[in-house]
């Protein structure tokens, strides 16, 4: 089995996420699914960088970063590299991209990824950026260089709602998915129901860490949007830009609105869908939609999202779990790299 040089890009909160279940878990990990790694080098814009062939101690380096907020207080390591020296020139073999999203441009990150595989080292990502914009051509890059490029965190965070379509669905014959895919807006929405008024309830989702880094991306539906794409993309074949797709969030949702409609037996959700024309494309679209009480989707509340494919064979298959949030979207990044873990040997 190959040992993991670990090379973190951000160290946010999905970063630390991630670093705080290597530290718990590292002997069972080893143990249970001969994974062997060391973390050679994290490189955050705000935070610093520094770099050590050795490998860090883990625990030691989180404590910093928790105490000071600076990854270059650690005592060992070369400081000072940027992101692209980080990929680059450490001995890691394996970069998690996890720096801020831009559903815009999807940079700084498509050029970390393309950077990354160019130089031949496995990718995984919780950075919809990067996947909404350039999946293909990220897919074949990583094929050319004969490495693995994973995204489960991408959509629904560590609810494998992206692998479950991609893989243990596959053949089903997918000819929708739709569901609740952004944890701030359905949080915000069930909070606004409670009575917390609409800038509380963003508030509190920003401290608990599920919205993104500028949040008009949540509310204004182009989170729930980029995931959306980024599952008609992978699972069901399409090959949309993520500016086809009609989009609205939830931010003319009034407290009024919510209230009225549970009296009439609804409830506001954030949907996103996709699904398979008749002509073979795919329809995709963002939007507030009134769900009955009695449907399963309306009873989805708080930072947890679902996800209903439609299939062939199976008929409805739903997955429900955490959409956003630190542990859970840390979590996704290592359940991909137990997946190339797997499947490369040297
Ligand atoms: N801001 C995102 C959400 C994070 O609230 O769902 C997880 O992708």
């Amino acid at each position: 089995m190959m040992e993991f040089r670990i090379a973190f890009i951000g160290f946010g909160v999905v970063g630390q996420g991630l670093a705080e279940i290597l530290v718990e878990q590292k002997q069972m990990l080893k143990e249970r699914y001969d994974f062997d790694f060391k973390v050679v080098a994290i490189s955050d814009t705000m935070k610093g960088s520094v770099f050590d062939a050795q490998g860090f101690d883990l625990e030691k380096l989180l404590s910093i970063v928790k105490e000071t907020g600076k990854i270059e207080d650690y005592p060992e390591g070369i400081k000072g590299w940027d992101s692209l020296k980080t990929i680059t020139d450490s001995t890691a073999n394996l970069i998690l991209e996890v720096a801020w999203t831009d559903l815009k441009t999807g940079e700084p990150a498509i050029t970390h990824v393309k950077t990354a595989l160019k130089n031949k080292k496995h990718v995984v990502l919780t950075n919809k950026g990067p996947i909404a914009l350039a999946v293909k051509e990220l897919l074949a890059l990583a094929e050319e260089n004969n490495v693995e490029m994973r995204f489960e965190g991408t959509v629904l965070s560590g609810t494998p709602a992206l692998n479950l379509g991609l893989y243990n669905l596959a053949g089903s014959g997918i000819t929708k998915a739709k569901g609740i895919v952004n944890g701030t807006t359905n949080y915000i929405l069930t909070e606004m129901e409670k009575g917390m008024d609409y800038e509380s309830a963003l508030k509190q989702a920003q401290e608990l860490g599920y919205a993104e880094a500028d949040p008009t991306a949540d509310v204004e539906g182009y989170d729930a949007l980029g995931k959306i794409v980024i599952l008609a993309n992978t699972v069901m074949g399409a090959n949309l830009s993520k500016d086809e797709p009609p989009c609205e969030g939830i931010t003319k949702i009034t407290a009024e609105d919510i209230t009225k409609a549970k009296a009439e037996g609804f409830r506001w959700k954030l949907i996103a869908g996709a699904e398979i024309r008749a002509d073979g494309s795919v329809e995709a679209y963002v939007r507030p939609e009134k769900i009955p009480l009695n449907h399963p989707l309306a009873n989805i509340m708080g930072p947890t999202n679902a996800l209903t494919y439609t299939t062939k064979y199976l008929g409805d298959v739903t997955i429900v779990g955490p959409g956003a949030g630190r542990t859970p979207t840390g979590y996704a990044l290592l359940a991909d790299i137990l997946d190339i873990n797997r499947i490369v040997k040297e």
